[in-house]
């Protein structure tokens, strides 16, 4: 039997329940990985509150992402063989937050040496999301000013690295001076603190020369305001997530006369539909990672048990950077 946390009714992180499941083995095309961390994120909140976009069959455990051992694999399987460690993309169906999961060897991502499973449990979402958010959709270059709104978060923090190491001058924002101050550490330029100054207006001052090029934002609300008053003719907002609550509206007349795009960034949808550049994107990053320039930042880590807690944390945004259970 296997140790997974899942939910069998939506509410608060509170619902999980720890179940004992038989442990499965491999069908055609698949592998066992016997999981030393599970990552934790945002999304994760939202699934066990029922308003994510995609609604699974209970029980589920909403962990998307995780890593360990492969242990046993499908006579069909290629690529990978027990021994190999790998980084996996669970989906709420394959059961993430656990101590062992079978699933397609098409989940998997060999695991770099040199990555532990805590840094490579939280590596896809955030860094997949930040490449395809700055790269694909925003076409940041070097020498352009970006804003990360949401900087302290898993998402933000990968975005602030990412665009440093593409050689963009980077504005990042947060809620405490605190997480800021990691931030900075981590190699953003400027920061903003949008919990105790005015972010317009801090954007525009720290924006006038250079102009603002683009703007991630996980946040909405106010940071979203600030984007769209700062931004460049020819910049691009990239839409992320509103951590907020606030769904910030953007008035057209505005985006005619800025001459800028607002774009919507949906990394889990890129992922599904073209596999192929995702696993490009991958491994670009996986070269970045080797290069030194990329380095996962991990806040806190709590056992595989104290999900909820973790959960809670997340939610309290008591964390600065991934959050990582441990099994
Ligand atoms: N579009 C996509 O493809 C995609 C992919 C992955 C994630 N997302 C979205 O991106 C966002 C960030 O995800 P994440 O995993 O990086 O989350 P996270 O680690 O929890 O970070 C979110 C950050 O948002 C800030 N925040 C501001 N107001 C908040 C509030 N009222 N409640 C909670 N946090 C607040 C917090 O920083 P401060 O405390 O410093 O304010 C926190 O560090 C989420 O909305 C998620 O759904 C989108």
């Amino acid at each position: 039997m296997v140790k997974v946390l899942r939910c069998h009714e939506y509410g608060t992180p509170d619902v999980l329940r720890i179940d004992d499941v038989p442990s499965r083995d491999p069908g055609p095309g698949e592998i066992r990985v016997r999981l030393g961390a599970c990552a934790v994120n945002f999304p994760d909140i939202l699934l066990c509150a029922g308003t994510y976009q995609n609604k699974p069959d209970f029980p589920f455990s909403p962990g998307m992402e995780a890593a360990g051992e492969i242990i046993d694999s499908a006579s069909d399987v290629t690529g990978f063989r027990a021994g190999d460690r790998v980084m996996l993309w669970c989906g709420p169906h394959h059961n993430g937050y656990a101590e062992e999961v079978t699933l397609p060897a098409t989940h998997a991502y060999a695991a770099p040496a040199a990555m532990s499973d805590v840094e490579a449990a939280g590596f896809m979402l955030v860094y997949g999301t930040a490449w395809h958010g700055l790269v694909d959709c925003g076409r940041l270059q070097a020498g352009e000013t970006v804003a990360i709104h949401g900087a302290s978060g898993g998402v933000g923090m990968a975005a602030v690295q990412l665009a440093k190491a593409l050689g963009a001058t980077v504005i990042a924002s947060a809620g405490s001076d605190a997480k800021l101050a990691i931030v900075a550490d981590q190699g953003a330029d400027h920061v903003i603190n949008y919990a105790g100054e005015d972010t317009r207006q801090r954007l525009k001052e720290l924006t006038a020369d250079s102009g603002l090029n683009v703007a991630f934002d996980t946040v909405g609300g106010d940071p979203f305001r600030a984007s769209l008053s700062a931004i460049s003719p020819e910049g691009r907002i990239l839409i992320v997530g509103f951590t907020s609550g606030d769904h910030a509206q953007a008035p057209i007349n505005i985006i005619l006369v800025k001459g800028a795009s607002l774009i919507a960034v949906r990394f889990g949808w890129f992922s599904s539909t073209y596999p192929e550049r995702t696993h490009e994107n991958h491994a670009q990053l996986l070269a970045l990672y080797e290069a030194g320039k990329l380095k996962p930042y991990v806040g806190r880590t709590y056992l595989l048990d104290q999900a909820v807690d973790a959960l809670k944390a997340l939610q309290n945004r008591e964390v600065t950077g991934k959050i990582i259970l441990t099994t």
